[in-house]
């Protein structure tokens, strides 16, 4: 399939979700495939809001692309916090690096930081948009493009799923859309600082997450759920 065929599914699958779901959201973490998104969204004005989980612990340069990305489109992103009280609770218990000591610690760091600020983010919406790839790892190669999320109750929807890392690089320089300059640093996929490191020639694009961990288990529980099941389409009138 053309990059113009796979363009244009994603945006029918944009204008069909802010039609039929409202209020529909978009999760935006700003890394490569959440640009190609907000610019599709924001091209064609799309009634979806876009929300970041800010975890505290992001990179300097991800913050920076916030901003301008804010400037080149005009869009307020709503941004989600932790829980302030439990994150202190959790720290004075576990230190400030909890995430090098166990996988279970590090799923908690995750689990405030990110999840539960997701729960509140999807309460009350109707779908939420993700810029997963089945290709950025053998854990997402049976991501569907339109799935009933049953833990949060919604669809979720991943326009992207079957687009490949080439499509999504063409298409931010076909458009001049702004990315995180850590991309250019050996970055393919950006999470929170201590938890990323740049990969080298021939590792997974994923290889640079929680590296000291086993690769079977890496995820950070945003995307984690047994209850994902595939569903064959959406409304469309
Ligand atoms: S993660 O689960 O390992 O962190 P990844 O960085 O690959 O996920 O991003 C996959 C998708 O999850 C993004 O396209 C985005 O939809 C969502 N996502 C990840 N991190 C965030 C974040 N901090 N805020 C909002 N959405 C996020
Ligand atoms: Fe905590 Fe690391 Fe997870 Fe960020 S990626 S929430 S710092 S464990």
């Amino acid at each position: 399939m053309s990059l113009e065929a796979k363009i244009a599914d994603a945006d029918t699958l944009l204008e069909i979700t802010a039609r039929e779901y409202a209020p529909a959201v978009f999760a935006s973490s700003f890394g490569a495939e959440d640009m190609v998104l907000t610019d599709l969204i924001a091209r064609h004005r799309r009634a979806i809001e876009i929300f970041t989980l800010d975890t505290g612990r992001l990179p300097e340069e991800s913050h920076r692309l916030i901003g301008r990305a804010a400037e080149r489109y005009g869009i307020a992103f709503q941004v989600f916090y932790p829980d302030a009280a439990a994150l202190e609770q959790f720290h004075q218990q576990h230190g400030a690096n909890p995430f090098l000591r166990s996988v279970e610690l590090r799923k908690g760091c995750c689990g405030l930081r990110k999840v539960e600020p997701l729960r509140r983010a999807l309460a009350g919406k109707r779908a939420w948009l993700t810029g997963l790839r089945r290709e950025q790892a053998a854990s997402r190669q049976q991501v569907p493009t339109i799935a009933d999320d049953a833990d949060y109750g919604l669809k979720k929807i991943s326009p992207l799923a079957e687009w490949t890392a080439k499509d999504v690089w063409e298409y931010l320089r076909r458009f001049d859309v702004p990315y995180n300059e850590l991309h250019d640093r050996g970055y393919p996929s950006i999470g929170c600082a201590p938890c990323t490191r740049a990969i080298t020639v021939g590792e997974d694009p994923r290889a640079g997450r929680w590296w000291w961990e086993q690769e079977s288990g890496k995820e950070c529980g945003l995307h984690e759920s047994r209850r994902v099941e595939k569903s064959s389409a959406l409304k469309t009138a």
